[in-house]
């Protein structure tokens, strides 16, 4: 039988961490497009309920909760508001992390002096987050015998950053953001594998340098790199998150998404 609803995400509920930041929103536009209900969490409430305010504003079923990643005890927080809210879950983006738009206080030093503070935070969000969000999200998962897990990494969870790019931009991207995107991909074949025949899967989505107003040198140099020869848009992401929630990817697992402009093509 020919189904045409293959990306419908109707009667289904997600939590999106990271919900304060910049791609949040995206992904929550994105999969209520498509008849999800969202439970946005942050472990910055007021961030996270004015990002909810302004999605609601927009006609999106959104609601805000307060989650700091790096405890199981506020994931199962989150895990129980979310059924007393929505009655169930059925999609997970773990999509929190220390960005350049979230920096740990060292987050810009060199390898050579890299705080081990900084390491340490880093990895707690980044990778043991995505952890023990898939141990307390997933596990309800696996006893429902359904769900979809899409796990945030980064190019430079593919490759190592280009450490040609970054002199004299004021950006940087510390060894720590790459190496927990590495374990981000990582994890997420281990469990894709795991829990392959129970019914949820398990991907991660790789984005490439989203623009968020860059300019100069930087944004010069990235075009420069970049096959599309510009950075992406935050809503180019839209689409694989729908389609990696969806039944659409049904048969798709322990798959790293990549959405770069090509970048990792060449
Ligand atoms: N923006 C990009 O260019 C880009 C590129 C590749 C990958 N990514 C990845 O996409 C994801 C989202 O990126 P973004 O640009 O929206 O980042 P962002 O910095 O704008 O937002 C990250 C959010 O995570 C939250 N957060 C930090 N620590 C937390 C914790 N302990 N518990 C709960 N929330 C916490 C922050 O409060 C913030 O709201 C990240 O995982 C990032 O690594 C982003």
């Amino acid at each position: 039988m020919q189904n045409n609803n293959l990306f419908n995400l109707e009667g289904r509920v997600a939590i999106i961490t990271g919900g304060a930041g910049l791609l949040a929103s995206e992904h929550a536009l994105a999969l209520t497009a498509f008849g999800a209900k969202v439970m946005l969490a942050d472990v910055n409430d007021e961030k996270c309920r004015a990002a909810a305010n302004l999605l609601q504003q927009q006609g999106a079923d959104v609601t805000a909760a307060v989650c700091d990643v790096t405890s199981k005890q506020s994931w199962q927080d989150l895990l129980k508001q979310t059924l007393d809210t929505f009655g169930r879950v059925d999609i997970l983006v773990n999509n929190a992390g220390f960005t350049n738009q979230s920096k740990t206080a060292g987050f810009t030093r060199g390898f050579e002096d890299f705080p081990l503070e900084d390491w340490n935070a880093i990895m707690n969000v980044n990778l043991t987050g995505t952890f023990l969000g898939c141990q307390v999200i997933g596990s309800f998962m696996v006893k429902q015998g359904s769900g979809s897990i899409i796990n945030i990494a980064s190019l430079y969870g593919v490759i190592s950053p280009n450490h040609k790019i970054y002199p004299g931009t004021g950006i940087t991207q510390p060894v720590a953001y790459s190496v927990s995107k590495h374990g981000v991909i990582g994890l997420t074949k281990y469990l894709a594998t795991l829990w392959a025949e129970k019914g949820v899967r398990v991907n991660s989505l790789t984005p490439g340098g989203i623009f968020n107003n860059h300019e100069g040198l930087f944004l010069e140099r990235f075009k420069q790199l970049n096959p599309a020869g510009r950075m992406s848009q935050k809503e180019e992401l839209r689409g694989a998150i729908v389609y990696l929630a969806s039944d659409a990817a049904s048969h798709v697992i322990g798959h790293n998404m990549i959405v770069d402009g090509g970048w990792t093509a060449w």
